[in-house]
């Protein structure tokens, strides 16, 4: 008899090269649903991102990537002048899907370099490397996600209480998640870690995929509100707090999911530390400051309707629905990159983990 699948037998983002299909799975629908949608049409893309079928800065980015590459083998050209404007305008309507998350822009800028540096070769060989590009945006994700794994884990200790909000767990990445990583290589040398996720309102990423990945995992894990950090905070019961992240501003300034501000400030009442767990790919030097980072808004009813049987707040009032909040850089215990941990200042730390990512690429 055939074991029951768990969530950690299936890719969160994919390429299946036979169906020229970005494969992914239909995150609406967890925990209820293990669906796989096989996308082809850039439309489709495009609605599965803004609709956070796929979501989650690094898994956003991989679609993207993946999601280029399909569009690129659709255009029929015979030079560079009649492919590159139409490469163009799917690159730039792919970008347009959702504006915070800073991956998004990154592998399509990356992948957009492909195409320029091998504007001389054959069209079908330029499709050919944008292929690979988009197979090693995927692969790479899974190295980051480990090392970014390792440095989290010499932070804490065996039988810490840790707490996290959103889902930045491999359900928004490609394995291990940034925040979950060094969860899951905890899990695995025996650190028997408790678990505290924040339901995440409006969209409930925490309760509905955080608690689902990890407790499918085997992990103890305890869902609150989000109005419960301080309560878990003050009965002493987290030791660190975990967060994943959709765009850092040079100063070190974080936009992640709505709450995360909160939560960050209480941790700081609490001497709680705060680590955000930050790709270098979700590193954004040009933009200065939290300030400078577009905050998507969404529809009002996802807070007004979407998770009660009837309509909760009356009909007609203002409703408010940033998805995402800036947390100022001075309440960041720690940026956590795959090539080490930013500490205050950041303008210039970051610089660093920049420098010593390139010194590396030029080994
Ligand atoms: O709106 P979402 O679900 O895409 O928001 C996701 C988050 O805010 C995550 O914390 C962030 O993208 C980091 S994922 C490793």
């Amino acid at each position: 008899m055939s074991e029951k699948k768990s969530i950690m037998d299936y890719e969160t983002v994919a390429l299946d090269d036979e169906k020229n299909a970005l494969v992914i799975i239909d995150q609406t629908k967890l925990p209820g649903k293990m669906e796989l949608l096989e996308l082809t049409k850039q439309e489709d893309i495009w609605n599965a991102i803004y609709l956070l079928q796929v979501r989650g800065a690094p898994a956003i980015g991989v679609a993207a990537a993946i999601g280029i590459y399909l569009a690129a083998r659709e255009i029929k050209a015979d030079t560079w002048e009649e492919f590159y404007p139409q490469f163009t305008r799917a690159r730039e309507y792919l970008d347009s899907a959702r504006p915070t998350a800073v991956n998004l822009s990154w592998a399509l800028n990356r992948m957009d370099g492909v195409c320029q540096a091998n504007r001389e070769k054959p069209i079908e060989e330029i499709v050919r490397m944008l292929h690979d590009a988009a197979v090693e945006i995927r692969n790479e994700d899974i190295w980051v996600c480990k090392s970014i794994g390792e440095y989290g884990l010499s932070l804490v200790k065996p039988g810490n209480g840790l707490l996290t909000h959103c889902n930045a767990g491999k359900l928004a990445t490609v394995k291990y998640g940034t925040a979950t990583a060094p969860m899951y290589l905890g899990q695995e040398r025996g650190y028997n870690f408790r678990i505290y996720v924040d339901e995440t309102r409006p969209l409930l990423q925490g309760a509905r995929l955080t608690a689902f990945e990890l407790s499918e995992s085997g992990f103890d894990v305890t869902v609150i509100c989000d109005n419960m950090s301080a309560t878990v905070m003050k009965n002493g019961w987290v030791d660190a707090v975990f967060v994943g992240c959709d765009r850092v501003a040079a100063n070190g300034d974080t936009a992640n999911k709505i709450g995360t501000s909160v939560v960050a400030t209480v941790a700081k009442r609490y001497n709680v530390p705060v680590y955000v767990c930050a790709p270098t790919s979700t590193i954004d030097l040009g933009t200065p400051t939290g300030d400078d980072i577009e905050i998507e808004q969404r529809s009002a009813q996802e807070v007004t309707e979407m998770w009660y049987r009837k309509r909760m707040a009356p009909a007609g009032v203002k409703v408010f629905n940033p998805s995402f909040d800036v947390t100022d850089n001075d309440l960041i215990t720690g940026i956590i990159t795959e090539y080490g941990i930013a500490k205050a200042p950041y303008t210039e730390s970051l610089k660093e983990i920049f420098s010593k990512k390139e010194a590396v690429k030029h080994k």
